[in-house]
């Protein structure tokens, strides 16, 4: 296919590649219905455009084995997690359609969320953008969905500029709304220019509403900011601990350095477990 422009992005893509991924089960459920309308619109403002199905794909749990940390060995289970990374890291656009189930996604996006750290030195240290489109039934039964979706996002290295919701319970009941064309056309147009679309009160790092209390303060629990309630609004400050100078130094000197520590201290742990017969 002809390329339809070579744009230089800010993290050095010449070439804009949408990955479209669905995070539901659903044969014909509303994120597909919703997916494939944003596909057949993706090469008005992308170079390249492709539509994937979690389903398609086989996730083993992670089951903390540490050969990604320890061994510095690829993850042995034996499923389609590099497949399905090698689809992620040619993408510059992720644009996630996702159900909510029980106030957040389906289990299989936690399944690929927690290989992070197997995925992390595979990534390409490039800027790239996401956005979600969340289908939901009952708005107030929902908190955890956009935040997630949005940590989902930062940890495979796309920087969320785009959230919107499409309500729906039935398979095909989201096609109702009044706003669908524009809404799709707008997930498009802020994942296209990276514009971020911020709501009120909401983390303008991670774009998400949820916040975390401790010890008389408040946090973004995803992005770990102080956050000041400043006539009842919600004020942010500080850097995201998702920037790429954080995250190297995250991996290198917490998730690394886990594997030197467990190794010194693999006496003392084998000496506890004889002592209490484990
Ligand atoms: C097990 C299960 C749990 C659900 N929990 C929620 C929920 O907590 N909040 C909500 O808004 N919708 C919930 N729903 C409704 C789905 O989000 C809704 O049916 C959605 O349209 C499904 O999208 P899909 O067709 O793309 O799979 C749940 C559905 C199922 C099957």
């Amino acid at each position: 296919m002809e390329l339809r422009s070579a744009r230089i992005w800010p993290g050095g893509w010449r070439v804009s590649n949408l990955l479209i991924l669905v995070g539901s089960e659903r044969k014909k459920g509303n994120s597909e219905l919703l997916s494939r309308l944003a596909i057949r619109r993706a090469l008005t403002y992308f170079d390249r455009g492709e539509l994937i199905f979690l389903r398609d794909f086989n996730l083993l749990p992670c089951n903390g084995c540490m050969a990604c940390i320890v061994g510095d060995k690829a993850c042995p289970l034996s499923d389609d997690f590099y497949p399905l990374l090698d689809r992620i890291e040619w993408a510059s656009h992720l644009l996630i359609f996702a159900p909510t189930y029980v106030l957040m996604p389906p289990a299989k996006l936690k399944l690929l969320l927690d290989r992070y750290i197997a995925a992390y030195p595979k990534r390409r240290k490039v800027k790239r953008f996401g956005g979600v489109g969340a289908v939901i039934a009952l708005p107030e039964y929902a908190q955890f969905q956009l935040p997630f979706l949005n940590l989902f996002l930062l940890a495979f290295g796309f920087e969320p500029v785009i959230n919107l919701e499409f309500i729906g319970a039935g398979p095909g009941e989201v096609l109702l709304d009044d706003q669908l064309l524009t809404k799709i056309d707008k997930l498009l147009t802020n994942l296209s220019k990276g514009e971020k679309e911020i709501g009120e009160g909401c983390c303008p790092f991670c774009l998400s509403p949820l916040l975390y209390y401790e010890k008389g303060k408040f946090f973004c629990p995803i992005c770990n900011v102080p956050v000041e309630l400043r006539d009842g609004i919600p004020v942010y400050s500080g850097s995201p601990r998702w920037n790429e100078a954080t995250q190297e130094d995250h991996y290198q000197n917490w998730i690394l350095k886990t594997r030197d520590r467990f190794r010194a201290r693999l006496r003392a742990i084998l000496k506890k477990k004889r002592e209490l017969s484990l």
